[in-house]
Formats: structure tokens, sequence, C-alpha cells
């Protein structure tokens, strides 16, 4: 059985006290709860430091929500990945649709990114999705299929043990608009197969594939018991601990 992962994507929230106080509320709110997803939050860089400190005593994950694929030198304003490991992040969140939308991320440089991240021993939460006007359009695969391919190309099989792939439809994110568990589940399901295909078997069939984009409390239940759907990115969400931590209870 694959294991299941929740992460939260805090964005661009929080400073060092809102930093202090939903790691104390996480905390609290996971006291006597025997929850079997494994969890991991990602705060802003800056947080990373404080974040890696208070979590030492519990079972929290650590990840970044982006990195360079430079080791060091004149970039400024970039993070290195020796940089986000020095911090105490085990995990980066590679390729998210803000990074790709908003900063230009195209494909060559997620593929710089996490061959970077996995040189560093970091592990990569991979994001790929469609837009609306790529779903209705009728090309969702093909886009999908074009960033799976594109995004690990060069790399191999025991290269990506650490993987993490996050199926986020653009059209999902922030709007408060979820994939119905069967759109989730069909995408999710194609993916897995065309992993099979550029890989293998065994390694598609333990591969996590979380579902991002407006999971909530109210909706997480009923996305996470398709098959194929291992585990949540939480945007929105992870900001209050309690929905947060309810969203990983669901799992
Ligand atoms: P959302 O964001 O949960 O607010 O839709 C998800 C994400 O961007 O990872």
């Amino acid at each position: 059985m694959r294991r299941k992962v929740v992460a939260g994507n805090w964005k661009m929230n929080n400073d060092l006290n809102g930093t202090v106080n939903l790691i104390s509320d996480i905390k609290k709110e996971m006291t006597e709860k025997s929850l079997t997803a494994e969890i991991i939050v990602c705060p802003p860089f800056t947080n990373l430091e404080t974040a890696n400190a208070l979590l030492k005593d519990s079972h929290i994950r650590l990840g970044a929500q982006n990195i360079f694929y430079e080791e060091s030198g004149a970039f400024t304003g970039e993070i290195s990945p020796s940089m986000l490991k020095s911090v105490g992040s085990e995990y980066v969140i590679v390729g998210h649709s803000e990074r790709r939308t908003i900063f230009g991320e195209d494909n060559k440089t997620i593929n710089k990114k996490i061959k970077t991240a996995i040189r560093h021993d970091l592990k990569p939460i991979f994001c790929i999705g469609e837009t609306l006007k790529e779903r209705e359009g009728g090309i969702t695969f093909k886009v999908i299929e074009t960033q799976v391919k594109e995004g690990l190309e060069g790399i191999s099989e025991s290269e990506l043990k650490n993987l993490i792939v996050a199926y986020e439809p653009v059209w999902a994110i922030g709007t408060g608009k979820n994939a119905t568990p069967e759109q989730a589940q069909e995408v999710h399901k194609f993916i897995r197969a065309l992993i099979q295909k550029i890989y293998s078997a065994s390694f598609a069939g333990q591969l996590v594939i979380q579902y991002g984009g407006s999971v909530k409390p109210e909706n997480a239940a009923e996305l996470l018991s398709q098959p194929d759907i291992d585990g949540a990115l939480v945007g929105g969400a992870c900001l209050k601990a309690d929905s947060f931590i309810k969203i990983a209870e669901a799992v």
C-alpha cells in the first residue's frame, strides 16, 4: 500500500510570528490524534529555520516552496539547494502553477530544478496541471504528458525514488472550485500509467500522487478515497491548523 502524504503550501503567507503561531497550533491540533498520513509544511524561505527548530520534536516534515538550479553565484534574489538543506528542508515544491504563470517557469527550468533538488537529496514535490482553457479545449492529457515528460527528462528511476507528483488543475487552485473526485481520479490514473510507460510498473505503483486545488475538510475524504489519489497539496486550507489537520484526518 502506498503511503499518504498531506502537504501544506503556505505560499506568501505568515511572517515569523505567524509561523510560530501556526506551527504551534498545528502541533496542538495533532496531539492525541493518530494520523497515518505523513504531514509536511512548506513555509516561506525566511521562516524555514525557525520552523525547523519548532518541528524538531514532532513528526511533521519541512519543505520549501521553490529552489534555484545553480549552486551559488550571481543570482540576485535566488535561494540555492544547500541553503535550503542548511535550514532543515527535506522537501521542495517544484513547478507550482503560480511559478509557471507569474514567474514564467517552463518545463525546461522545472527539469533543471528537479535535477538540482535530487543532487542535493531534497525530495521534490513536482506540480503539474492544466488550465481551464486547456481542459475545455480537450487537451488535458496532452498537457500533463508534456509536463511529465519534459519535467522528468534525463532523470532515472532510481534518482526519482523520493519523488512526489502533485496534480493540481490550475482552474481549481484558490478558486474554491475543486475537481470532482472522478475528474481528479481520471488524471491521476493517467499520470500513473504514463509513469509506468516511461519507467516501470513497480515504480509507478509506489509513486505518491497528491491532488491539489481547493482541498478542504469538506471534500478531502471523497477526493482521497479515490484509488490513485495518495494525499493532498493544500493551499488556503492549510493556513488554519484545524482545517489542515482535518484534511490529514480524512486520509
Ligand atoms: P488551494 O491551493 O488549496 O488554495 O487551492 C493549492 C495549491 O496551490 O497548492
